[in-house]
């Protein structure tokens, strides 16, 4: 005998998802295809391409694009130590990535400008809260290169809202604003930096910290004591150059002939340090204080940051994640049901018969349940109602014989009988209805 006296049988871990990161289950993912189908077809209709980026990047990637002092990568980026000692780091977010792969492919000799889309998880170890994980999925677009008019910045925006109401998302609002260039923004801030320290001792120590670091954020502020004091700040919509102020205008333009929809927020900043110029958001009803659905804004010098020629770039991304809560909350998720129809066979015959309807249904584009074993119709029945199946077809010897199927309608009961060519096309008909 080997081992001795009987050890204590350990009870194996059971492992449970890190905090912040979910699994998405069926029925919802159904909808998550739905959402990410109609991505597919709208922004095709726009001239977008598809770009599948990698998940991870040289963390000098993130840090030199979105900013080292950004809470993004200062914060809550998941950095490692690669084998070779170079340091990655997880996505936090893809715009970065799409303009490394527009320099490394050398997009810049495709006609201009090169439309992309993606979609996928990003990484932030922010707090967990509803509608804020760690693994989140985002759906964005960025249009590199070729002009900066203000109608690109529009579309792009158009395209969004065009996806938005093709899903029914429900309580949108959209808010736009100018953060200027290089030229005025440094000016700008050098004023509110001025004015900020005259009210340092009456802000919280963020705020206090971001005089320093970025003045911009403080306008972001959500904290309720600081809001009297922002309100009285200088805008940059009065310290915006020549150019930008028409830049800015002409979108304002190009929206109402769009016919879009925007109010105007002068503190709209923005957490990224890209961006330049027009940057907007998106809210939608029902997800509390995570309620931006979607980011984005023009950023037409981040492809020379990252070693690239002048390129101008403007984009967004869509919180996947927060999209698909609002229209669970809205009440506004299509319900997708898990089976059509539940095969209850009995008897040899029956079977034969059960597996060639189930091809046939199934080649119909129909959602099938046949059970592998025989089963009382009873059971058989209960079983179809709980998977919320639409219809049984039962199939016992009888039906086999007569060649009449009989169908029911598990929501009121009710039966009729069917030959085998007339099932399908009742079948058929009532999925054209229902659909
Ligand atoms: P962002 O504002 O950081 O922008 O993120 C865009 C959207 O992603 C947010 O509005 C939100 O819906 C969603 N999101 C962000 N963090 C989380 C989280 N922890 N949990 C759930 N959802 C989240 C960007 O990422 C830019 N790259 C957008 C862009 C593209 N700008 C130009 N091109």
């Amino acid at each position: 005998m080997s081992g001795g006296a009987a050890k204590k049988e350990e009870k194996p871990r059971k492992f449970q998802a890190i905090k912040g990161v979910r699994d998405l289950l069926p029925p919802e993912t159904a909808l998550w295809n739905r959402v990410e189908q109609t991505a597919h077809e709208v922004f095709a209709t726009f001239g977008f391409g598809e770009i599948r980026p990698p998940i991870f990047e040289p963390t000098e990637l993130f840090a030199r694009a979105v900013g080292g002092e950004t809470d993004i990568v200062s914060k809550e980026m998941y950095t490692f130590e690669d084998r070779d000692e170079t340091s990655v780091s997880l996505r936090p977010e893809a715009t970065a990535s799409v303009c490394r792969a527009y320099i490394e492919h050398g997009m810049q000799q495709l006609p201009q400008p090169v439309k992309l889309y993606y979609m996928g998880p990003m990484f932030r170890r922010e707090r967990p809260q509803k509608g804020r994980y760690r693994q989140f999925y985002q759906i964005g677009a960025e249009v590199l290169g070729g002009i900066d008019a203000p109608a690109i910045d529009v579309e792009v925006i158009e395209m969004v809202m065009t996806f938005f109401d093709k899903l029914d998302l429900q309580g949108l609002r959209l808010s736009v604003n100018s953060i200027g260039c290089r030229e005025c923004r440094p000016k700008y801030v050098e004023l509110l930096r001025a004015e900020l320290l005259k009210v340092k001792d009456k802000l919280g120590p963020d705020s206090q910290r971001r005089i320093e670091t970025n003045p911009l954020r403080v306008l972001d502020s959500k904290l309720e004591s600081e809001q009297k004091i922002i309100e009285k700040l200088p805008r940059i919509s009065d310290h915006l150059c020549k150019d930008c102020a028409e830049h800015y205008a002409a979108v304002k333009q190009e929206l109402d002939l769009r016919g879009v929809k925007y109010r105007e927020n002068w503190r709209l900043v923005r957490g990224l340090d890209y961006y330049m110029r027009t940057t907007f958001e998106i809210t939608a009803q029902g997800l509390g204080s995570q309620d931006a659905v979607c980011g984005g804004g023009r950023y037409d010098s981040l492809v020379g940051l990252l070693g690239g020629p002048p390129t101008n770039g403007i984009g967004f991304a869509i919180g996947e994640d927060r999209l698909i809560l609002s229209l669970q909350e809205s009440g506004k998720a299509p319900v997708v049901r898990s089976r059509d129809v539940y095969i209850a066979w009995m008897g040899e015959k029956a079977h034969a018969t059960a597996v060639r309807a189930a091809k046939d249904l199934r080649k119909a584009g129909f959602s099938v349940e046949l059970p592998p074993v025989e089963q009382k119709f009873g059971k058989a029945l209960g079983q179809a109602d709980k998977l919320g199946a639409r219809f049984a077809l039962i199939l016992g010897d009888n039906e086999v014989t007569s060649g009449e199927w009989t169908l029911k309608t598990l929501a009121d009961g009710s039966q009729a009988k069917f030959t085998e060519p007339n099932l399908l096309e009742h079948l058929c008909r009532n999925k054209a209805l229902s659909s």
